[in-house]
């Protein structure tokens, strides 16, 4: 059977306008600036204001035709459409269904990757397997994600409410004539025994929401995420070292040989951990957490995008996307940019 290859031939992204800044956090609860820019590094994140339109759909939507534009393809010759979220409009049916709608495509099959913070290295993974084996040539690959909905803004929920923000960023992956250019290679993983340590357990079925307003918990709320900060920054460390040695070895490369390196924008001080640890320079880590705070399935696609923009790819870099998140689950990605 011929095997292909694919590569990026489209990026976009989009955010809301509405700038929520530390100050702005630190009157709806005790926290403060400093807090969170020492733990964090983030300055300010975007929130959807009620009443602007946007859903993690419509955001998924906004980026999605940026990249269609960029890649020069009309909607109709998107063959399949993938799309990453932890936090869907809908418990079902799934945001890659609404994305077919909203472009006008009459019909296109849709697939919804629920793995948080992996979930872009995860659909760009499936869907660079659609290409190789020659069954579809334009996929459109989103990640988006609408946190604000549904956290905890009260000092209960602090350490996790500072962290998120919401935005999307789109790829479109299309088939690439050079056979020693575009997506090398993509390796993920998970580690379910960590499930309940970055979380939201209900609504689900096993605490429908009938079940929730009874019981009406006003202390120990699980229709919040949960997470286990500590935990998931010594597990993020070790993963993200180990998801990029192993990109780099199964193409024969090593950390001399990254031209970029694009993290999951889970906390800067990850980043410039895993930074150090493949003594990597500034101008190779592409961060914007300060702007955007973790936006889950979105940062890898916007941190990419942005890095597009700022014109810091040109063909033939080496370029490592690698995230670590809920699940657990972890994942890179290795591109050679054609
Ligand atoms: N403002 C002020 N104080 C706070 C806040 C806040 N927003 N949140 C927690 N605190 C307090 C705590 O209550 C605690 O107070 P205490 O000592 O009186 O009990 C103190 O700060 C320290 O809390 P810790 O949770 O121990 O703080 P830590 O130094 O671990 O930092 C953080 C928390 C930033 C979440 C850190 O654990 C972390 O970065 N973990 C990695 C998780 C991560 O990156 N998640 C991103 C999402 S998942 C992903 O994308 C991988």
């Amino acid at each position: 059977m011929k095997m292909y290859q694919s590569k990026l031939s489209g990026l976009g992204k989009y955010v809301p306008e509405n700038i929520v800044t530390n100050e702005d956090l630190s009157k709806k609860m005790d926290t403060s600036d400093e807090w969170i820019q020492e733990r964090t590094g983030i300055k300010e994140r975007r929130h959807i204001k009620k009443g602007d339109g946007n859903t993690t759909a419509v955001m998924g939507y906004k980026a999605a035709k940026i990249a269609l534009e960029r890649a020069n393809i009309d909607a109709n010759d998107i063959d399949f459409i993938v799309f990453a979220t932890l936090s869907p409009d809908y418990y079902f049916p799934g945001c890659g269904v609404q994305i077919q709608d909203m472009l006008g495509i009459a019909t296109c099959p849709a697939l919804d990757v629920r793995n948080q913070c992996s979930g872009f290295v995860y659909a760009l993974s499936a869907a660079d397997q659609y290409i190789k084996t020659g069954m579809y040539k334009n996929i459109l690959v989103i990640g988006s994600e609408n946190h604000s909905g549904g956290l905890d803004f009260t000092t209960r929920g602090r350490n996790v409410s500072v962290i998120f923000g919401d935005g999307a960023g789109a790829a479109v992956l299309s088939r690439c004539e050079d056979k020693n250019a575009g997506l090398l290679s993509t390796h993920l993983h998970s580690e379910g025994k960590f499930a309940k340590e970055l979380s939201l357990l209900g609504p689900s079925t096993l605490k429908w929401v009938p079940e929730i307003i009874e019981e009406n918990p006003q202390e120990n709320i699980p229709y919040y995420p949960y997470m286990n900060g500590q935990l998931v920054f010594k597990n993020a460390v070790v993963r993200f070292t180990e998801v990029i040695m192993e990109g780099l070895t199964h193409n024969n490369l090593s950390p001399k040989d990254i031209d970029l390196f694009i993290p999951h924008q889970a906390n800067l001080r990850i980043s410039q951990f895993i930074q150090k640890k493949f003594q990597l320079g500034d101008d190779q880590v592409q961060n914007n957490i300060q702007k955007y705070g973790n936006t889950t399935a979105a940062s890898i696609p916007i941190a990419l995008t942005e890095a597009w923009e700022e014109g810091k790819v040109k063909k033939g870099d080496v370029v490592i996307l690698a995230a670590f998140g809920s699940g657990f689950t972890w994942a890179s990605a290795i591109l050679k940019w054609a």
